[in-house]
């Protein structure tokens, strides 16, 4: 019994997803220009002294992520999800159903996952931004539903990278992949690894979590910069160090200038004012309408 609750307790280190997303921002307290990655010289000695004084729930979050994220297990949950037939539902029921992620939040202080999403569309609308562009930000973190499928946080969310190629020493906590099986595998090891230079993000596989999970749900229904936003909002290695561009091709490059316009609004918008859910659903119900069939399969 009690080895039961510690290896659930070791699935679920953080108090709840936020906490990742606030290191986040303790690492990035300033929002990247769209068209350049920042100062690579000074980051690394300030990487390490994130991860020196992070919280232990987190950097227990990042051992079991560069410890579990193999090529093997990106393979499995691409089998395992990638189906697309675990659930059928409407973009505003998936966020009603993210909704009932239940984590150690005070829900009298904290905005529910649903509340999230509307103030990141909302800044964007306010910031008169394309339709398409405020229905990705109300959509981006839908695909943390996994944690509702019982796929455990290092799973779900966490900076993402590609697999079946050398990690960027710029991956925060980047020591803790000694421990990933991929270590041994020397074709895994190389800069390119399995990979051809310039042969395309989309032709290479990411760690798994919410980002691509929720591009293979959409992707049949938004534009090319939407996808991108989608499928890459956690790749900091690439949108905020500028790592990984020798996988990138012309493509890749021009659309990650609007990866980059994106993220502030996922990692700034964050504040305790709630949005008046009932004021603002017809907007959001047409806009939802204009994109979306009533229902997708998640
Ligand atoms: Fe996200």
């Amino acid at each position: 019994m009690s080895q039961n609750k510690k290896s659930a307790a070791a699935q679920a280190p953080l108090a709840n997803l936020e906490e990742w997303e606030d290191f986040l921002k303790e690492r990035y307290p300033e929002p990247a220009t769209p068209f350049a990655a920042v100062q690579p010289d000074k980051k690394k000695e300030e990487f390490r002294n994130y991860e020196a004084t992070a919280r232990p729930t987190v950097r227990e979050f990042y051992r079991l992520n560069h410890r579990h994220q193999t090529f093997d297990f990106v393979q499995q949950k691409r089998r395992q999800f990638l189906e697309l037939n675990h659930r059928r539902m409407g973009v505003w029921e998936a966020m009603e159903f993210l909704n009932t992620l239940v984590d150690d939040s005070d829900p009298d202080t904290d905005l529910s996952q649903l509340e999230h999403l509307l103030q990141t569309a909302e800044q964007i609308r306010h910031d008169g931004h394309p339709r398409w562009f405020i229905l990705t930000g109300l959509i981006h973190d839908l695909g943390k539903i996994l944690c509702l499928f019982g796929e455990p946080q290092w799973a779900v969310v966490g900076d993402t990278f590609p697999v079946g190629c050398a990690w960027s020493d710029k991956i925060v906590f980047h020591d803790f992949f000694a421990e990933n099986p991929d270590s041994r595998e020397p074709r895994f090891q190389t800069k390119l690894g399995i990979y051809k230079e310039g042969s395309g993000l989309n032709n290479a596989f990411m760690s798994w979590g919410h980002d691509e999970y929720l591009y293979h749900v959409v992707q049949e229904h938004l534009p090319v910069e939407a996808l991108y936003m989608i499928r890459y909002h956690s790749f900091y290695p690439a949108h905020r160090e500028g790592e990984y561009t020798h996988l990138m091709n012309e493509q890749d490059k021009k659309m990650f200038a609007w990866v980059r316009t994106f993220n502030p609004y996922d990692l700034y918008t964050k504040s305790h004012s709630r949005p008046n859910v009932s004021e603002l659903r017809p907007f959001y119900d047409e806009l939802i309408r204009e994109y979306f069939p009533p229902t997708l399969n998640w």
